[in-house]
């Protein structure tokens, strides 16, 4: 028997698409987190604005929760659906609609996956700079929601600094548009900022703006391998100042062992703890020897053991591999994810200290690290010891995310860099973001969404 508010729904909606079946609703209900138990009511995959925005004006009406989707490869919870929400997915929703060569501004559907506006803006001449290895799944909306970073920021910054207007199906049902491709705007609050970010919970993106750029110069990929911690922050003040960065991401070996046992390929021999993949600008020879000459000067130093520098754009892509494939060599173990960010001048003492706490409260467990360290993000990824049960491994970890918190805090860092707070997170917020302002979120998400039907649970632990 068809549940009544999806009949009345599909009255309102005579051409919405709307799944029902077991699998869809599992398919749609979960993200890259995998630790609940997807339980949507349905999944609606409106086709335009104005099917959005019917959805969202009968959702206010029946009170029946909303809960916006991409491309979910989220990794913080904020897409699933385990207490009978319909999901809302973008999917259908992912044509290019406009370039204007003029303003360099690509405007796209909000369910385009990353690598088609990749692939728009490079027929352009032209480059949308946020880059992460989900680019094949994830969307500009999901991109949107999360502020998602990713292995490129050090030079481009965030998804905020991209977005040069949307179109967004506010909680309460209003279609608004937010600066309109606008460079220059000072006529009041930006509201497209505070959507940026937002992880669903102000409003659907049905639409961006999306500012491009010129292709970045011709560049070179290095792989470095470091014998301490400390050394990864020599090397990065070293190359940072007398290089033009494009990338540094560092992973241990921990991590690398992970890759290669999922197909990657070697590039460097021995045994290193960690490992630098950076990416330089290198147009001609005087960068290309300022670059030989920063490599030897660190390896003089001891503060590298070794390297290689990719003679071919194949080898930079198999060294950018071992970065880029750890999140799905770990994937199967369903890891455990921190995804935090201190200063990047506060890197060092944190890493010291965070380092003692782990191997303090994780002896017998193993803990992989890696992340964008020139950004000051690094993901710590706790791997469950196949003896022990999914529930107490989860409990250990919570206990020591509180600690972690703790120490964040005192550094004055986030407990979430790029992923968002979502589920994962929420019990956390308080570590990096005062109660007053939790207050004013709170509040704010009153005025968007007042019958708070946009991903209830997710961001805050109530409202
Ligand atoms: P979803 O997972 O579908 O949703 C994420 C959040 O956005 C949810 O809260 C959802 O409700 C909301 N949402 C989705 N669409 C909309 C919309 N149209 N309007 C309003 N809210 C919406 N992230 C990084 O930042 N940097 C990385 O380097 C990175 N690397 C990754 C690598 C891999 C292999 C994987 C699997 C993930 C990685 N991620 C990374 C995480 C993830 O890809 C990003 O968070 C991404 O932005 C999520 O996009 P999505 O479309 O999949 O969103
Ligand atoms: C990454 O940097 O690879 C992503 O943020 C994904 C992850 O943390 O697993
Ligand atoms: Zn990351």
């Amino acid at each position: 028997m068809p549940d009544p508010r999806l009949a009345e729904l599909s009255r309102w909606l005579p051409d919405l698409r709307l799944l029902t079946a077991p699998g869809d609703l599992e398919h749609y209900g979960r993200d890259w987190t995998r630790r609940w138990t997807p339980a949507p009511l349905a999944i609606a995959l409106p086709a335009n604005v104005d099917e959005v925005q019917t959805i969202v004006r009968w959702a206010n009406e029946r009170q029946v929760a909303i809960v916006p989707s991409g491309g979910r490869t989220g990794l913080s919870g904020g897409a699933v659906a385990a207490h009978g929400e319909l999901v809302l997915s973008l999917e259908r929703m992912s044509r290019v609609l406009d370039f204007d060569a003029v303003d360099r501004t690509l405007t796209v559907q909000a369910g385009i996956a990353l690598q088609t506006v990749h692939e728009a803006a490079h027929c352009h001449g032209l480059i949308y700079p946020v880059d992460f290895a989900a680019r094949g799944s994830c969307s500009i909306g999901g991109n949107i929601a999360t502020n998602a970073g990713g292995i490129r920021v050090i030079r481009y910054g965030n998804t905020r600094e991209w977005i040069a207007g949307m179109k967004v199906i506010a909680g309460n049902g209003e279609l608004i548009e937010l600066n309109r491709g606008l460079i220059k705007n000072s006529s009041g609050y930006d509201f497209r900022q505070l959507l940026i970010g937002s992880e669903g919970t102000l409003g659907i993106v049905v639409e961006a703006t999306l500012k491009l750029t010129d292709p970045p110069p011709i560049s070179q990929v290095m792989l470095l391998a470091l014998p301490n911690m400390d050394a990864l922050m020599q090397v990065f003040a070293l190359f940072r100042t007398r290089l033009a960065l494009q990338a540094f991401e560092f992973f241990t070996d921990q991590a690398l062992q992970h890759v290669l046992a999922h197909g990657a390929q070697r590039a460097i021999d021995g045994d290193h703890p960690y490992y630098v993949v950076t990416e330089f600008d290198a147009v001609d020879e005087r960068q290309q020897q300022m670059a030989l000459a920063a490599f030897e000067h660190a390896l003089e130093q001891g503060w590298v053991s070794d390297g290689v520098i990719a003679q071919s754009e194949a080898q930079a892509a198999t060294l950018w591999r071992l970065r880029e494939g750890i999140t799905e060599s770990l994937a199967p173990r369903r890891p455990y994810k921190n995804d935090v960010s201190v200063r990047i001048s506060a890197v060092p003492a944190f890493l010291h200290e965070m380092q003692a706490l782990l191997a303090r409260e994780y002896p017998q467990i193993e803990v992989v690290w890696f992340g964008h360290i020139g950004d000051g993000n690094l993901h710590i990824n706790v791997l469950r010891p196949e003896d022990l049960v999914e529930e107490a491994f989860i409990a250990q970890c919570e206990h020591v995310t509180r600690l972690l918190a703790a120490t964040l805090q005192r550094h004055g860092g986030s407990i979430s860099a790029e992923h968002g707070i979502g589920l994962v997170k929420r019990a956390y917020l308080e570590s990096t973001r005062s109660v007053a302002e939790i207050a004013l979120m709170q509040g704010v998400r009153k005025v968007f969404d007042p019958n708070g039907i946009l991903n209830p649970g997710k961001l805050f632990a109530t409202g």
